[in-house]
C-alpha cells in the first residue's frame, strides 16, 4: 500500500480525497499538513485523516510518505515539490505546477538527483474519450490536423478576484491563463503537441486585478495547422468548447469544468450528424467514442500509481507538462511584445524563462 500525505487543505483537496478513495487499496491518505493548523485538524477529522501537521520537514520526517499531493497555492508549488522529492517522496501537484520554465528545471533537477518524479494535475486529459481521440490522432485515423478552436469562455466575480493570492502576477503566475484556461490548453496541446508559434494579445476588461482577464492567441503547427485560443473570466455563459478539425472528422468537445464521454462528438465529413458517434456507434465504428470514464482526479492518480509501481513515468510529467508551461511563457510574452514567439525562443536569459508572466517572481 502506498502511504500518500496532502499538502494544503482548502478547496481543491477534497478532489485529492475523492481520487485516493476511487484508489481504494492501492493508496491510503496517512496525513495533512496545512500551515493553518485548525483548519487541518478540522479538514483531517472530517474526512477520516489520521494526523495533522503545520510543519513540511516534520511531516516528511515523520511519515516518510511514498507520495506528495500537493494542493496548496501556486506560488509555494516548486518550494514544497523540491523539498518532497529531496526525501524521495512522488508528488502529484496542482496546477499550475510552477511559475516560470527556470522553476521547471529545478524541479526536474531535484527529481533527476533523487529519482523520484513529479507530476502536475491535467485531470482532463485523463477520460476515456480523449485518450480514444488521443490513440485515433496517433494511428493516422484521422488524418492531417487542419484548423483548431481552444475556448476556456468562463465567469469569476470581482470577490474571486479579491481573494488574496487569484489573478495577481506573482501568486496566481496571472489571470485565465495560468488558472482556467490552462487546462483546456493542456488538453489541445496533448492531442495537437506540435506547436511552433504563438501570437497573443491580452487585457484586463472587467475586473480591478494585476492580471489579465481575458487573453486570445493565434497558433501556428509545424504540421501547418492553425489553432484559436481564447482564456476569458468575464463570459456570462460559461463554457469550455475544442474543436479541432483533421482531414477526415471534426472532433469536439463541450463541456465546463470536466468532459465525460457524451460531451465529445466526432464527425466524419460523409456523415455531418453528429449522431453518428454517440456510444455503441456502428456506422464509423473506428471514430465510435467508447462508454469510457470521465476525467477525474481519481483517474489520474491511477494512472501515477500504475506509473509508480510499473517504473515508469507517469504521463504528465517531465516534458508533458514543460509543453503547455513553454506555450503560456510564450503566449505571455508575445502579449507585451506585440511580435509572434517561436517555441523554443526562450532561453535562460530571458525575462520569460525566469517568469511564465515576465514579471519577477520572489
Ligand atoms: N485541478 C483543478 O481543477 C483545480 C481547481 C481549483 C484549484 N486548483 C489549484 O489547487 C491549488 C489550491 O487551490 P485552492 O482553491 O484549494 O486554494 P485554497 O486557497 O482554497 O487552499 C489552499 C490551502 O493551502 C494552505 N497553504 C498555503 N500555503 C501553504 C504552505 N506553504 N504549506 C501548507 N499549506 C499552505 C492554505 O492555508 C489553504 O488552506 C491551486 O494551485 C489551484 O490553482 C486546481
Amino acid at each position: 500500500m502506498n502511504r500518500a500525505v496532502l499538502v494544503g487543505t482548502g478547496s481543491i483537496a477534497r478532489q485529492h480525497v475523492a481520487a485516493v478513495a476511487e484508489c481504494t487499496g492501492r493508496v491510503e491518505l496517512v496525513a495533512a499538513l496545512d500551515l493553518d493548523r485548525a483548519r487541518c485538524e478540522t479538514f483531517c477529522a472530517q474526512h477520516g485523516i489520521p494526523r495533522a501537521y503545520d510543519d513540511l520537514d516534520t511531516l516528511l520526517a515523520a511519515e516518510r510518505p511514498d507520495l506528495v499531493l500537493i494542493c496548496t497555492p501556486p506560488a509555494s508549488h516548486t518550494r514544497l515539490t523540491v523539498r518532497c522529492l529531496e526525501v524521495g517522496a512522488w508528488v502529484l501537484c496542482e496546477k499550475p505546477l510552477c511559475g516560470s520554465l527556470a522553476d521547471l528545471d529545478q524541479i526536474d533537477a531535484a527529481a533527476r538527483r533523487s529519482g523520484a518524479v513529479c507530476s502536475s494535475v491535467v485531470q482532463n486529459r485523463f477520460s476515456g474519450a480523449a485518450r480514444h481521440v488521443k490513440q485515433l490522432i496517433e494511428a493516422g485515423e484521422l488524418g492531417r490536423p487542419l484548423v483548431g478552436h481552444c475556448a476556456t469562455t468562463w465567469h469569476r466575480t470581482q470577490a474571486y478576484y479579491d481573494v488574496a493570492w487569484h489573478g495577481r502576477w506573482q501568486e496566481a503566475f496571472g489571470g485565465p491563463t495560468m488558472q482556467l484556461g490552462i487546462h483546456t490548453m493542456d488538453l489541445f496541446l496533448w492531442l495537437w503537441p506540435d506547436w511552433a508559434q504563438v501570437f497573443a494579445s491580452a487585457a484586463t476588461l472587467d475586473h480591478r486585478m494585476e492580471a489579465e482577464d481575458v487573453s486570445v492567441a493565434v497558433v501556428h503547427h509545424a504540421s501547418g495547422a492553425l489553432t484559436t485560443v481564447v482564456n476569458s473570466a468575464v463570459s456570462p455563459r460559461q463554457e469550455t468548447r475544442l474543436r479541432l478539425d483533421f482531414q477526415h472528422a471534426t472532433v469536439e468537445a463541450v463541456y465546463l469544468y470536466r468532459n465525460t464521454t457524451p460531451d465529445w462528438q466526432i464527425t466524419p465529413p460523409a456523415q455531418a450528424a453528429p449522431s453518428t458517434t454517440v456510444p455503441g456507434d456502428t456506422v464509423a465504428p473506428r471514430m465510435a467514442l467508447p462508454d469510457a470514464p470521465a476525467a477525474s482526479h481519481g483517474a489520474q492518480l491511477a494512472e501515477l500509481i500504475d506509473a509508480m509501481e510499473q517504473g515508469r513515468r507517469p504521463l504528465a510529467s517531465g516534458d508533458e507538462v514543460r509543453r503547455t508551461l513553454e506555450f503560456c511563457s510564450a503566449l505571455y510574452k508575445s502579449s507585451s511584445t506585440g511580435q509572434p514567439v517561436r517555441r523554443g525562443a526562450i532561453t535562460p536569459d530571458d525575462a520569460y524563462y525566469r517568469s511564465v508572466n515576465g514579471h519577477p517572481l520572489t
